[in-house]
């Protein structure tokens, strides 16, 4: 997974937040291993709401308004990016369902969130950044990590201690 060629700020600081979301997602899984306890799960839960709200969903709008539309002009790749999309959706669905779920469902959904995640990152970093990196030049790149940025800075998005 390493680019070959140097990414734009912009991109890097998306890829710091995949990072941390990816934390999250072992910190899901380790919990439904070790202590899946419906206090727990319940604790686990709000965290992974607050995660959301604070940090999840305005990276998904920023990616929907800045990096995706530049790239539905800049790649072939229409079905990949709506394929995004479509998992920005379930995964603020999954979110929603937790908040009103019961403790038998709680770990269910939770097992669902952290491997749409996982899912979802990948798919980012593997499938959509190297297509980045293979067919923008480095004018193109810095032009889209400045897009991503001014979005990101108009959303006050930044990386929050959550665990
Ligand atoms: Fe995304
Ligand atoms: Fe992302």
């Amino acid at each position: 997974m390493t680019p070959t060629l140097p990414r734009a700020p912009g991109i890097d600081r998306l890829s710091a937040h995949h990072l941390h979301a990816l934390a999250v997602a072992v910190l899901i899984d380790r919990y439904l291993k070790v202590d899946p306890t419906p206090g727990r799960l319940a604790e686990i839960a709000g965290k992974v709401a607050g995660f959301a709200e604070k940090e999840l969903f305005p990276h998904f709008q920023v990616e929907e308004t800045a990096l995706l539309p530049a790239l539905r002009q800049a790649l072939d790749s229409d079905p990949l990016i709506d394929q995004l999309i479509a998992h920005h959706r379930n995964m603020e669905t999954l979110v929603g369902r937790l908040a009103g779920s019961s403790a038998h469902e709680r770990a269910s959904l939770l097992r669902q969130f952290g491997a749409s995640l996982r899912r979802h990152i990948r798919m980012e970093e593997v499938e959509l950044f190297r297509q980045i990196d293979g067919r923008l030049d480095e004018a193109g790149r810095e032009e889209l990590g400045l897009k991503v940025d001014e979005a990101r800075r108009a959303m006050g998005l930044t990386v929050h201690r959550l665990w």
